[in-house]
């Protein structure tokens, strides 16, 4: 197996880095506190972690508006402390990968206000126009709170462009010198050590009259000369690629051919599957397998040394921008009841509540991202399943501090009162839900994850076979064979509140080790068997 990239087997976690662990008392996240907690990161089994933006901001969209790219957010460390992390990390076999947000930068960086006042050579860094009328075919991401994807600037006395929001101004790509600037950030962190970045928001690094301005072929250029530069210096280093993007659009990412799987792939490694997501959601609450079926038929073949990151919820809203308008009004029906529960067009929650605090389907739905291919990612809190707090203002009710224990503020941070409080109701709160408790009960939701990823280690197949549906079974049943290096993997799930009768081949239980004959077999309401096949 050497041959093979460490990424491809491997099980992600998701850390925001504000709400994670609190190790000076002052309410905020902070890098030291994530070093304290790498040994609980090694016992839950996670190879590598992704950690949201930790560059100095001024936060107005939670440090994706970033204002230096060479430094760290005071509140988070500094540099020192960054290099201990990574090195921390690493001495306990887990790697790190930052997020690396190419497309736009705070407004308050000192590239952009130097470029409003016309200070050379920062002058044409960003997307500067007389008129607001340009790229019309462009969306509007956040449909909540902007109208424009144009902003006025009082000092340069023209529009400025941005994709997000209006303190987020898009960086000029066209401009030679921002091309190469944005590398010598990606080499950076790299010469720290890091392992990789989550490539935030992708799709939009150039901007053409007459398209939609995404996922344009000058875009896809510049991300393969990221991959060639990453690559010749730093080839164990992955680049995982964050766009929302139509299932033939988000293939592209992976470059290669998209008619011939078999050319590799010459730009991003990795890519999140923003169209399985929500299909996981329609068929467990349909109680039916259709969705995820015909997504994954839907899904073009990559090439064999790419992968796709699975997930099922992350520090954003549960995008639906994938979905038909029909599915959408459904999933927001099924969802997101109320409307405080939604954002522009996903659903502001986190994955226990929409999924009723049920652990025996939360356990399914990470069953699924396991067993599906590609490499999971979890996000932090949901091994416990953490709650949300719909009160809370635009995303942030689903990254609410690490509920760790029932002391006050949940082992998070010993400060008075917290910039953004800790759960606290009589269903979701820290008292009841929270990591010392689940690691204490055998039979917790944390413990069973834990299973399954030491499980999921000792099946390579899950990682790198290939799939094959399984079609002769109930409809609520999802049953597929992965098959790799003459080991094979029989998975069902029953995504249904009943249960159903499937029909096995003679096998051994991966979870129990148990051996079990051929014939009729009874799977519980939303559980699941990994089936080794002997026969
Ligand atoms: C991130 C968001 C962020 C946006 C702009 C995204 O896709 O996940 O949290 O607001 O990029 O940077």
């Amino acid at each position: 197996m050497s041959s093979i990239p460490w990424w491809k087997t491997a099980v992600f976690y998701q850390i925001y880095p504000r709400s994670f662990q609190d190790s000076n008392g002052d309410g905020i996240g902070d890098i030291p506190g994530i070093i304290a907690r790498l040994d609980y990161l090694r016992d839950l089994g996670v190879d590598a972690f992704w950690i949201s933006p930790h560059y100095p901001s001024p936060r107005v969209d939670d440090g994706y508006d970033i204002a230096d790219f060479y430094n760290v957010h005071p509140d988070y460390g500094t540099l020192e402390d960054f290099q201990r992390l990574v090195d921390e990390a690493h001495a306990r076999g887990i790697r790190v990968l930052a997020d690396l947000v190419l497309n736009h930068t705070s407004d308050q960086h000192p590239w952009f206000q130097a470029s409003r006042r016309r200070q050379d050579p920062y002058t044409d860094w960003y997307v500067w126009s007389d008129t607001n009328d340009r790229y019309r075919n462009a969306r509007i991401i956040f449909l909540d709170t902007e109208s424009s994807n144009w902003a006025w600037d009082d000092v340069r006395k023209q529009y400025y462009w941005h994709r997000f929001y209006t303190q987020q101004p898009d960086l000029n790509y066209d401009n030679p010198q921002v091309q190469e600037e944005m590398l010598n950030v990606v080499r950076f962190w790299l010469d720290l050590g890091l392992d990789g970045y989550r490539m935030d928001a992708v799709p939009y690094l150039f901007e053409r009259e007459g398209t939609n301005c995404e996922s344009l072929p000058e875009t896809h250029a510049y991300l393969k000369r990221v991959r060639r530069e990453v690559e010749a210096t730093y080839p164990d280093a992955v680049l995982l690629c964050e766009a929302n993007q139509p299932l033939d659009d988000l293939r592209a990412y992976f470059g290669g051919d998209p008619a011939d799987p078999s050319v590799p792939g010459d730009e991003l490694h990795m890519g999140f599957h923003f169209a399985l997501m929500p299909r996981l959601f329609m068929a467990i609450k349909r109680g039916e397998r259709t969705p995820i079926v015909d997504i994954l038929r839907r899904t073009p073949p990559i090439p064999a040394n790419c992968q796709w990151c699975t997930f099922l919820r992350n520090h954003d809203e549960l995008t639906l921008e994938m979905v038909t308008p029909e599915e959408r009004a459904w999933m927001w029906d099924q969802y997101a009841p109320e409307p405080r529960m939604r954002l522009n067009l996903g659903i502001r929650r986190r994955l226990a509540p929409l999924l009723d605090n049920d652990h025996r389907t939360i356990e399914l739905m990470h069953a699924l991202i396991f067993a599906l291919p590609g490499s999971p990612i979890i996000y932090y809190g949901d091994e416990i399943g953490m709650g949300d707090n719909i009160w809370l203002p635009d995303r942030n009710g689903v990254r609410t501090p690490m509920q760790w224990d029932d002391s006050p503020n949940a082992g998070f941070s010993t400060a008075a009162t917290l910039p953004t409080p800790v759960i606290d109701d009589p269903i979701y709160g820290y008292r009841r839900v929270n990591v010392a408790a689940q690691q204490a009960d055998p039979d917790s939701l944390w413990h069973r994850l834990r299973r399954m990823i030491r499980i999921y280690k000792a099946l390579p197949a899950l990682a790198l076979g290939d799939l094959a549906f399984l079609e002769d079974q109930p409809p609520a049943v999802l049953a597929f064979r992965r098959h790799w290096e003459g080991d094979t993997i029989l998975a069902y799930h029953n995504l249904s509140d009943r249960p159903q009768t499937i029909f096995l081949p003679p096998g051994q239980d991966a979870m129990s080790g148990q051996t079990l004959s051929a014939g009729d077999y009874r799977l519980p309401p939303y559980a699941y068997l990994w089936l080794r096949a002997t026969g």
